[in-house]
């Protein structure tokens, strides 16, 4: 039998409701903001995720899932090298979303220079090769927002202030979350406080592991994300972002931490937290579920410099993910049914002889926007009913000769066993106020 591949999920049942309550909240608190559904392909031209998530990060150095159509493969292993493939045949399984996002604005012109800005949210499946263990999966999906052409620290705020809101609305104890923001600089200031983080790291390199030193030439700044504790430790004695911000960094910082402070968001500075993505100037953030050790279930930030590296016209954005799968093992952990209860239906059950009549009472009831379920398998009446008690039916009609010489129905509550005769012309009517 063939098998799912591994760090993958079948979504179906209370877990799909769950994702599509995901969702439905999305719609609701970031519809409120004045965002707007995007979808964009799953598959992109791996430049996208190289010039915008950076060439040294982890994402796309090695957890990036890569494409090649079945006739490239071929040539490929003959000649071992993907030298000389055009950008067009270079793909790969997007790793996140904002890439994607970023590009297709650029291509789309959504934001011209000059105009009024663009708020963009999505959800579907991102695609990391990772090792799968607990919330970290190969195949995982977020919800996203982009807010792009939006440089006013206001927007920060606001940015963070959804996405708390988000998680109360999912249902989260809103005293569980722990919200972790720093400022990262930006193009002025981020060079020279790199290079103070490697020289660090040079400083020390018979103290830090073998990843660290190489991190110190390709992306410094990840060293303060290393799994190795030893690293961390020596690590907090690095030069810290927060005070090698440029003055316009720094006063961006404080506005955005004083707009959270006149909201209520209550919130740890964290100078350490680097975030894996290249894309990122001034404000990061990250949502943590204390207790839950399920690892972050949203993170985002500013990046001014994004659109510019997807080929666009310099344009300031910002924007979050959070991560499905992670949120509904946190949320479960609290004892919160992010699911739901299974949709009411009606169960029509017949005896054999009446089936067409029954027929017709389905499509009725099913035009009318009734849930219905029946039986095609010719179960007696008996295991109808045991079946529709199955289903979770809260009613069911029952049709026998007599019902339907009457041109009645009989209406049975599946809990109080109550019964009630109702006009086969009025039934698609009764039974939609028995379901208000
Ligand atoms: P990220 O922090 O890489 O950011 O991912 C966002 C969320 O996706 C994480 O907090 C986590 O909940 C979930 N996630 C990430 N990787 C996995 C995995 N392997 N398995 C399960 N869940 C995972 C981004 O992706 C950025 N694009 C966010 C953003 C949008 N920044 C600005 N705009």
């Amino acid at each position: 039998m063939a098998q799912r591949v591994q760090g993958t999920e079948d979504l179906f049942g209370g877990y799909m409701r769950a994702w599509q309550r995901m969702q439905d909240v999305a719609r609701e608190v970031f519809g409120a903001y004045g965002f707007d559904l995007i979808e964009t392909p799953a598959i992109e031209q791996v430049a996208t995720f190289v010039h915008g998530i950076g060439e040294s990060t982890d994402v796309v150095r090695k957890e990036m899932f890569r494409v090649y159509s079945g006739a490239l493969v071929e040539q490929l292993l003959a000649k071992g090298s993907e030298d000389g493939l055009k950008a067009k045949q270079r793909l790969a399984l997007r790793p996140e979303g904002t890439a994607g996002v970023v590009r297709a604005a650029v291509q789309n012109n959504f934001v011209p220079q000059g105009g009024a800005p663009v708020k963009l949210w999505y959800a579907g499946p991102m695609f990391r090769g990772e090792r799968p263990q607990k919330g970290r999966l190969r195949q995982f999906h977020q919800v996203g927002v982009e807010w792009l052409g939006a440089s006013d620290p206001a927007a920060d705020a606001e940015c963070i202030i959804m996405l708390m809101r988000y998680f109360e609305r999912l249902g989260f104890d809103p005293a569980s979350l722990r919200l972790t923001i720093n400022s990262m600089g930006d193009a002025t200031c981020r060079p020279a406080y790199r290079e103070k983080v490697r020289s660090f790291i040079l400083d020390h390199a018979d103290q830090m592991c073998a990843d660290c030193l190489e991190r110190a030439e390709l992306n410094p700044l990840r060293a303060f994300d290393c799994k190795n504790d030893h690293c961390r430790e020596v690590m907090r004695d690095a030069p810290l972002a927060p005070n090698n911000l440029c003055a316009e960094c720094a006063a961006h910082y404080e506005q955005v931490k004083s707009y959270l402070d006149e909201a209520g968001i209550a919130y740890v500075e964290d100078p350490t937290l680097v975030r894996g993505l290249d894309y990122y100037t001034r404000t990061v953030f990250e949502v943590e579920v204390v207790g839950a050790s399920v690892g972050a279930i949203g993170g985002g930030g500013r990046y001014d410099g994004l659109m510019e590296l997807e080929g666009g016209k310099p344009t300031p954005g910002l924007g979050f993910a959070v991560g499905f799968e992670r949120i509904a093992l946190a949320l479960q952990a609290q004892g919160v049914d992010l699911a739901g209860a299974e949709p009411a239906c009606v169960y029509v059950a017949c005896t054999p002889d009446v089936r067409p009549s029954a027929f017709g009472a389905v499509l009725a009831l099913r035009e009318a926007g009734v849930r219905t379920e029946a039986d095609y398998q010719g179960r007696s009446l008996k295991s109808q009913f045991k079946q529709a008690n199955k289903l979770g039916a809260h009613l069911c009609v029952v049709l026998g000769p007599d019902e339907v010489a009457a041109g009645v129905a009989t209406l049975r509550d599946m809990q109080s066993h109550e019964q009630e005769q109702v006009s086969l012309a009025e039934l698609a009517t009764r039974v939609c106020e028995r379901m208000a």
